[in-house]
């Protein structure tokens, strides 16, 4: 009768969203919140610049009251993100070169140390590949580092954290004969030969609707678990929120056993980052949404 609850039923899978911590504040989202998620992610607070705002000082106020809440419910919760080229503080913002590296190690270290135990998913990077037809990375002051930069976060937080599945996030890696999805692809191909410790890739899933939802969506799915690792969809909303793209986006999930768990990027229209494109579950009232109800259905008959 609740997402969370029928996701559990299949396999013990998720259905989460992200939170804004200062929202918890809020009666009516808060009860949207515990009733219908087993899962949550940070919207911001776990960001680089949320927790480190000045170098070698951390505020992890925030983030610990969000993973109070969901522990105490029962709620898993997912870490977002350990290194992105995005949300630095300014002073990591000018940094280059081993002093930039060794900051961002430390980083990966001292939050992933902080939350040992508490966190069952990482996004160590977040990110990290070009948009279009190069299949490279895209260009950043961490890229500039070195190309090891990646493997070098993933081995920096399998050892302040070995308990935390680590996985590697971005956008437009939905439709499998993308450029960015290949390459996506061919790293994690890559990491999993020499042993770099990666156990998950997550989808971020921002969907722009109609014929935009990849109809191979569940062969990029499938075509990353068979390299050994699990798949989140980490970030999902989709423009008007159509019903049949939500239960498409369902129904691939639930077809691919490695498929973990959907986690939505907001609980209602008015919470989200794209609030003028009414792409979640919940109006602005925290009403239930047709495409609730398709997702509710989806989870139901899987
Ligand atoms: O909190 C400040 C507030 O004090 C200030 O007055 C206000 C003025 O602009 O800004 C507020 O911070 C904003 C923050 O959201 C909280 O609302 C930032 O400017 C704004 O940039 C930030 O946007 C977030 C964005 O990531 C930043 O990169 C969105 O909420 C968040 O939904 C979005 O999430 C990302 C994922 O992390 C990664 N994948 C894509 C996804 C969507 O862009």
């Amino acid at each position: 009768s609740t997402l969370g609850a029928s996701a559990a039923e299949q396999g013990g899978r998720y259905f989460g969203t992200a939170v804004a911590v200062n929202r918890l504040n809020d009666s009516a989202y808060t009860t949207i919140l515990n009733r219908e998620f087993n899962q949550v992610t940070a919207e911001n607070e776990m960001k680089i610049d949320a927790l480190q705002p000045n170098q070698g000082q951390f505020n992890f106020g925030n983030g610990d009251r969000l993973v109070q809440h969901a522990r105490s419910r029962g709620m898993q919760v997912r870490g977002h993100t350990l290194a992105w080229h995005s949300q630095q503080p300014g002073w990591m913002q000018n940094m280059s070169g081993t002093t930039l590296r060794n900051a961002m190690l430390n980083h990966v270290t001292q939050v992933a140390t902080h939350y040992r135990g508490q966190i069952a998913w990482w996004d160590v990077v977040n990110e990290a590949f070009q948009d279009g037809s190069s299949g490279a990375r895209r260009d950043s002051n961490l890229q500039r580092t070195g190309n090891d930069w990646i493997e070098a976060a993933f081995r920096a937080a399998r050892q302040a954290d070995p308990n935390a599945q680590l996985c590697y996030n971005d956008y437009n890696i939905d439709n499998w004969t993308d450029a960015k999805t290949q390459a996506v692809y061919r790293m994690v191909q890559d990491f999993k030969n020499r042993g770099v410790p990666i156990d998950c890739v997550g989808l971020q899933s921002h969907f722009t609707g109609g014929s935009n939802y990849p109809s191979n969506y569940r062969t990029t799915l499938s075509s990353f678990a068979a390299l050994g690792v699990d798949v989140h969809i980490t970030e999902l909303d989709i423009r008007n929120a159509p019903s049949d793209a939500y239960r498409n986006v369902v129904n691939d999930c639930l077809a691919v056993s490695r498929c973990k768990g959907i986690t939505v990027w907001g609980i209602r229209d008015s919470d989200s980052w794209r609030s003028n494109e009414s792409p979640l579950l919940f109006d602005g009232n925290g009403n239930k949404k047709a495409a609730y109800n398709a997702v509710l259905t989806a989870l139901n008959s899987g």
